[in-house]
């Protein structure tokens, strides 16, 4: 059952500048006017808010364009098919943090695209030189990553057996000794802020700026490598594994592990 949206039949749509007004929307694509249906679609729906959904309706099968707009906009948006052409095909569309997650590869990259939200946050504080307003986020991103490493340490990991290889050129062991240098610019960052605070002064901030920018690009490359390969993989053997019944009770220990995102610290 889905609800009955208005259909906003808008006049012009030609632009790129559209700027929905109502919570739940409406985007039919042939309505784009000069835009290609990607474009149009990508635009509509990167400024989809929490509790809003979206319905989207294509004059053909949008599944291709969807996949493409998702992944353009990192896995934001979750779309279902909800009606199938044609002539008309319909797509519901909501914020992915709107829906449960349905597997570890959703569960961990929401919550790597939190922390580097808060680890952004920090990093635009720290570049005007406001070290107090960076702490905050400073402190809800060590808690969250701290948080985040131990579950894939320690409850993720073991719980894949996967063949390690002697000189550590496997994934799990390239995990393990990313996550080391992750926790310890982490700490040096933390170190920066702290003796900035401390001292007042602009002089320690490059520090920090140099060590956040490290950091950001070690983050960028150990979460791609996750989610494309990692994550995936571990997906696929708990898919694999008999029964099922302990995938789902292994999701819900992370789940209750990562906390609901609220940056509570545990
Ligand atoms: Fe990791
Ligand atoms: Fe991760």
């Amino acid at each position: 059952m889905h609800s009955a949206n208005h259909h906003h039949r808008g006049s012009s749509h030609g632009s790129g500048n559209v700027k929905p007004a109502t919570r739940d929307r409406t985007v039919d694509l042939r309505q784009r006017g000069d835009l290609a249906a990607h474009s149009y679609a990508y635009y509509m729906l990167r400024t989809l808010e929490p509790g809003q959904v979206c319905e989207l309706i294509a004059d053909e099968d949008p599944r291709l364009l969807m996949d493409g707009v998702s992944l353009q906009l990192r896995g934001r948006i979750h779309w279902e098919l909800v009606e199938e052409g044609p002539p008309l095909w319909k797509v519901r569309v909501r914020p992915r943090d709107d829906t449960p997650a349905g597997s570890l590869t959703d569960l961990l990259s929401r919550d790597h695209e939190r922390l580097d939200r808060l680890f952004a946050h920090a990093l635009a504080c720290v570049n005007r030189t406001d070290v107090a307003a960076a702490q905050p986020y400073m402190h809800a991103f060590g808690a969250g990553i701290r948080r985040h490493l131990r579950v894939e340490n320690e409850v993720l990991a073991p719980a894949f057996v996967a063949p390690r290889d002697p000189l550590g050129a496997d994934p799990t062991s390239t995990m393990l000794r990313e996550h080391d240098q992750i926790l310890e610019q982490v700490a040096m960052i933390e170190t920066c802020l702290e003796d900035a605070a401390a001292a007042g002064d602009g002089e320690p901030l490059n520090e920090a700026v140099t060590f956040m920018a490290l950091l950001s690009g070690t983050l960028a490359k150990h979460e791609h490598r996750e989610e494309q390969n990692l994550f995936p993989h571990w997906d696929r053997a708990l898919a694999q594994a008999p029964g099922g019944e302990g995938g789902q009770a292994l999701l819900q220990r992370v789940i209750d592990l990562l906390g609901d995102g609220t940056g509570g610290d545990k």
